[in-house]
């Protein structure tokens, strides 16, 4: 999954991210997106396939003739922070019966008819690989049916649809590479809501690159659960499937976008640290518009944790994937993801997460406390035994010394300068525009004479705990 969820310019989970696309039209489409980077990404191919139908993009949901949330289903609170939206709608269909309500993506097909049942007012349950029969389901809920399709596909990549960007700095972008997982990692419900793992043809990933580098784009970010097992032409037992088709593996698809501008910066998520080879650590040498910067997830310090976890590596493999990025790519930076109170765990092994981090002193991370899913393998096999206040107290730990590390990090960043890509106005103050350097952190700065999507460099004076502020020189 995505592990892949979240990432870099990506929204923060269980963080709607509310579309914008507006044009003028006569059937709008209202669209919220919950969890991760992958989510946002699909549903900017919703909206293309209903651009096709006569369906434009609001930002206002009061105006809309269809309402989907986009939902995530890889904790339990973030099916509740979907549950909970979900009633604020309640009222606009009282006032609008013909108004159509439809729950997409993960918790979709986890819950499939279950969800009509249990929440009245959905009219429409679409699954992630089901989104081109949206026009069919769409009719389909003329005079108050219900519709429903969550079968999933061992195919669909949308690989030929080029998705209507509803982003909204238009310098950066997300472009799917692959979808679905084949890792049964054991805590996660992803490979039963996205299915068996496919890769999406390298041609139409390095033409959508290259038409979003045409329109002004200057970052595009290669998604994936695991991005490191993308491979082209060859089945799942390394077999080539078309002798005419060249095979791609992630290294080869990234030097194939990274050729298409030196001003086209490529950020990929998520890495998995069993996959990730030395190839994708040269190829990231080799380009200076591959960013340098890794997402990659642990999870955990313990090697005994991480077997029950499935993650096919220990501590020791983890720990020698970070020697192998800091001896071929010595400024790049690592973030990664990290649960508290899996299964069984001891106090020990929580911390030998905390000596990891120390090793490792990670740029940023994801910190969650673990959250039992259905149907996942741990579900089965495991007790979720560790009661709340205790991974409450760990994740708080964790929290702590990552923030520690943290500040310590961008304490060492002053004085420095970074090239740093202008992305948007700042939030607080509209004198200063954002942009992150290519190590992923956000840099601030007075705006000057430069423009949204120019490259600058900046010296760093000063950094709070989550940002770098600085100047252009
Ligand atoms: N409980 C808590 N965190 C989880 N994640 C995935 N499944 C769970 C779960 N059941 C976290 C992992 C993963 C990230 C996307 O979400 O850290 O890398
Ligand atoms: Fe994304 Fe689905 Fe995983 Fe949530 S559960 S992070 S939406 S893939």
């Amino acid at each position: 999954m995505r592990e892949g969820e979240k990432v870099i310019n990506e929204s923060k989970q269980g963080e709607a991210l509310v579309l914008d696309n507006t044009k003028i039209s006569s059937k709008k489409l209202y669209i919220e997106s919950y969890g991760c980077a992958m989510n946002f990404s699909d549903s900017e191919v919703v909206a293309s396939i209903l651009d096709k139908e006569g369906y434009a993009t609001t930002r206002d949901a009061s105006e809309a003739d269809l309402v989907f949330l986009n939902t995530c289903s890889i904790r339990e609170k973030a099916e509740q922070t979907v549950r909970k939206r979900l009633t604020e709608f309640k009222k606009q269909k009282k006032a609008n019966p013909s108004l159509v309500v439809g729950v997409l993506g993960c918790m979709a097909e986890r819950l499939k008819t279950n969800l009509l049942e249990e929440e009245k007012l959905v009219d429409l349950v679409v699954g992630p690989d089901a989104y081109r029969d949206l026009p069919n389901l769409i009719e389909e809920t003329n005079g108050g049916n219900k519709a429903v399709n969550v079968l999933l596909s061992r195919e669909e990549t949308y690989g030929d649809i080029a998705p209507v960007k509803l982003d909204q700095n238009g310098i950066t972008s997300f472009v799917s590479i692959t979808r679905g997982c084949d890792n049964m990692c054991s805590f996660c419900v992803v490979p039963f809501t996205r299915g068996r793992e496919r890769s999406r043809n390298p041609l139409t990933i390095v033409a959508e690159a290259r038409d979003l580098f045409e329109k002004g784009y200057r970052e595009v970010t290669l998604l994936g659960q695991n991005v490191d097992s993308y491979r082209w032409n060859m089945s799942s037992k390394g077999v080539i499937q078309d002798e005419t088709i060249p095979t791609t593996n992630f290294a080869e698809l990234m030097e194939m976008v990274a050729q298409i501008h030196p001003d086209l910066r490529i950020r990929f998520s998520t890495s998995h640290p069993k996959d990730m080879s030395d190839d994708v650590l040269h190829m990231m040498a080799k380009y200076d518009n591959i960013c340098e910067y890794i997402h990659l997830p642990v999870q955990s310090g313990s090697s005994e944790v991480l077997k029950k976890m499935n993650r096919g590596y220990t501590r020791e493999w983890f720990l020698n994937r970070i020697e192998a990025i800091r001896r071929i790519l010595p400024n790049t930076e690592i973030s990664t993801d990290i649960i508290s109170g899996f299964c069984g765990e001891t106090e020990e092994q929580h911390k030998e997460t905390l000596s990891l981090m120390e090793e490792v002193r990670f740029s940023f991370a994801y910190m969650y406390k673990y959250s039992e899913r259905p149907k996942t393998l741990a579900e089965r096999k495991y007790e979720d035994d560790i009661d709340e206040k205790t991974k409450g107290k760990r994740l708080q730990e964790i929290i702590d010394l990552q923030m520690k590390h943290q500040l310590e990090n961008y304490k060492k960043a002053i004085g420095k300068t970074y090239q740093v890509l202008v992305e948007k106005p700042s939030k607080k103050n509209p004198d200063e525009y954002s942009g992150r350097n290519s190590q992923n952190t956000v840099c601030i700065f007075p705006k000057e004479n430069v423009k949204i999507g120019e490259y600058v460099n900046v010296k760093i004076t000063n950094c709070t705990s989550a940002t770098l502020r600085g100047e252009i020189v």
